[in-house]
C-alpha cells in the first residue's frame, strides 16, 4: 500500500464515514465464494469488514484462506451498519496480508487449565485485553493519587538478605553460593527511605511462597505501598479510603467500555464512590459476626476467609477493620496504648466476597518491643539489625499500607480469581508460560 494513514478502529468509528485505513488481526471470519466478512480487532476495538470478490479476483485465493488471528492492513469506506457487531462496517477496497495464522488453538470450549496453558495467546482475548487496560488505569491512578499528594516514588530491592513479613513464606535464592530471598514487601526498606523523603509510595513485584490455592493468592504479585512520616492510623485510613475512591472513579471514567465487555454490573461499585467506608474494630467485628451471622470467633485469631466473607455480606462498600490482636500481627505493628492486647493496624476488606484488599499499620519504633515481638515469632534478631538502626536516629511516628492491585482489580472487574488480574499468573501449580 502507498503509505496510508492508519488510524485505530475506534478512531475510524468516530470518523463514521469516508475513507479509512486500519490494521489489526482477524477476530472472526466467515464468507461464501462471493463475499468475505472479516471482523478485525486492534487494541482499541473490533469492526466488521466486508470484501467483495469482484474487487479482489487476483487475491481471492489468499483471502479465502485467511484464518483467525492473521494480521492484515485494510483500506476502504466506513459507514454505520446496525447489524454489524460494533455498529459500523468497512467496505474494503484494498487488503494487504501481513502475517498468516495457523489454526488458532483457542475456542469457547477450553477450560481454565487449558486457557492457562495458552495464556500467551489468550492475552489477545477481549476479556484479557479489557482487564489489562483496567489494570493499566489502576496502576497509573495509584501513582497519580500519591503524586498529587506530594509523595515521591521509591523503589526497594527485590533480592534481600532475609527478614520481612513472615519467614516461612519466603522464596530462597542461591546468590553466588549464599542464601538470599525474594522480597515479600517494600516496607522495611521504605521505612529507611521515609526518614529522608517523609512521604513515599512504590509499586513493585512481591513474592510469597503461598501454598494456598485460593482465588485470592498468587506467589508473585504486585504490591502498591505507601509510607508516611508523622502519620497515625486515622491518617492512613483516610489516605486508603481517598485513594481507593480515586482509583475507582478513574476506572469508571476511563474504562466504561471494558467494564461493559466484562459484563460488570457497575451499580455494585457506585456505593463505594459515594459512601464513607465504615471503620470497625476487630472486637466490634466479632460481636457483629456473632449477632448477625451466628458465627463465633475466638478473640485472638486473625479473621479467616469465611469470616471475612460472612462479615462483608453486611456491607456494599469496603470496610476498615482495625485493632487486630497484637499477638496475631506482624512484629512491626505497635500495641495500642489504650488497649495493649490490640495493635494499631487495619485491613481494608472488599465487598462482594473480595476479602482483604489492603493491609497497613502504624510502625513500632520501640526497639525493645520490636525485639520482643521478633523473638516470639522465632526470628533471628541479627537479620533485622539494619531495621533497628533505622529507628535509632531520631525515630518519628510513621505509618503505611500495602494494596494488592490484583485483588483490587478482581473486585472492580468482578472476576472469579486474581489469576485473571495479571498477565502471566504464578501460583504453586501455575508456572508456565
Ligand atoms: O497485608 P500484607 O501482607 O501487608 C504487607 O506486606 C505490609 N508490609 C504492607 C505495608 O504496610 N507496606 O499485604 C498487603 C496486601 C494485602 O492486603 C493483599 O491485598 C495483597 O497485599 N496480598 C496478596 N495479593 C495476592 N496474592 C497474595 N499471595 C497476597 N498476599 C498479600
Ligand atoms: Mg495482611
Amino acid at each position: 500500500m502507498t503509505h496510508p494513514n492508519f488510524i485505530s478502529i475506534s478512531e475510524a468509528m468516530k470518523k463514521s464515514h469516508g475513507k479509512v485505513a486500519v490494521r489489526g488481526w482477524i477476530y472472526r471470519e466467515r464468507g461464501s465464494n462471493k463475499m468475505k466478512f472479516l471482523v478485525i480487532r486492534d487494541s482499541s476495538d473490533i469492526i466488521q469488514c466486508v470484501l467483495n470478490r469482484e474487487k479482489f479476483e487476483k487475491q481471492w485465493d489468499d483471502i479465502d484462506k485467511l484464518q483467525v488471528e492473521a494480521s492484515v492492513e485494510l483500506e476502504g469506506e466506513i459507514k454505520e451498519d446496525k447489524r454489524a457487531p460494533t455498529g459500523y462496517e468497512i467496505s474494503v477496497d484494498k487488503i494487504e496480508i501481513i502475517g498468516l495464522s495457523d489454526s488458532f488453538p483457542i475456542n469457547k470450549d477450553l477450560n481454565e487449565e487449558l486457557l492457562g496453558d495458552r495464556r500467551h495467546l489468550w492475552l489477545r482475548s477481549r476479556k484479557m485485553t479489557s482487564i489489562l487496560k483496567i489494570r493499566s488505569t489502576v496502576m497509573q491512578s495509584f501513582r497519580d493519587y500519591f503524586r498529587e499528594k506530594g509523595f515521591y516514588e521509591f523503589q526497594s530491592p527485590i533480592i534481600i538478605p532475609g527478614g520481612a513479613e513472615e519467614g516461612p513464606t519466603m522464596f530462597e535464592l542461591d546468590y553466588f553460593g549464599k542464601k538470599m530471598y525474594l522480597a515479600q514487601t517494600w516496607q522495611l526498606y521504605a521505612e529507611a527511605a521515609m526518614y529522608g523523603l517523609e512521604k513515599i509510595y512504590g509499586i513493585g513485584p512481591t513474592f510469597r511462597a503461598e501454598k494456598s490455592k485460593t482465588s485470592r493468592h498468587l506467589t508473585e504479585f504486585w504490591m502498591a505501598e505507601m509510607e508516611v512520616a508523622w502519620a497515625d492510623l486515622d491518617e492512613i485510613l483516610n489516605y486508603a479510603e481517598e485513594m481507593t475512591k480515586y482509583i475507582l472513579k478513574k476506572v469508571l471514567e476511563k474504562n466504561k467500555k471494558e467494564l461493559e465487555i466484562l459484563e460488570r454490573d457497575v451499580k455494585k461499585l457506585e456505593p463505594s464512590l459515594k459512601k464513607k467506608f465504615p471503620r470497625v474494630t476487630y472486637g466490634e467485628a466479632l460481636k457483629t459476626l456473632k449477632e448477625k451471622k451466628k458465627m463465633s470467633v475466638v478473640w485472638g485469631k486473625d479473621l479467616r476467609t469465611v469470616e471475612e466473607e460472612k462479615f462483608m455480606e453486611l456491607y456494599d462498600t469496603p470496610v476498615f477493620v482495625t485493632h487486630y490482636p497484637k499477638e496475631a500481627m506482624a512484629f512491626y505493628k505497635p500495641k495500642d496504648p489504650k488497649n495493649p492486647k490490640t495493635a494499631l493496624c487495619f485491613d481494608m476488606l472488599g465487598p462482594e466476597g473480595n476479602g482483604e484488599l489492603i493491609g497497613g499499620s502504624e510502625r513500632d519504633t520501640n526497639l525493645e518491643e520490636l525485639k520482643k515481638a521478633l523473638k516470639e515469632k522465632g526470628e533471628k534478631l541479627e537479620d533485622y539489625s539494619y531495621y533497628f538502626d533505622i529507628h535509632s536516629y531520631g525515630a518519628v511516628p510513621h505509618a503505611g499500607f500495602g494494596l494488592g492491585p490484583e485483588r483490587l482489580i478482581k473486585w472492580i472487574c468482578g472476576l472469579d480469581t486474581v489469576k485473571d488480574a495479571i498477565g502471566f499468573p504464578r501460583t504453586m501449580t501455575r508456572m508456565k508460560p
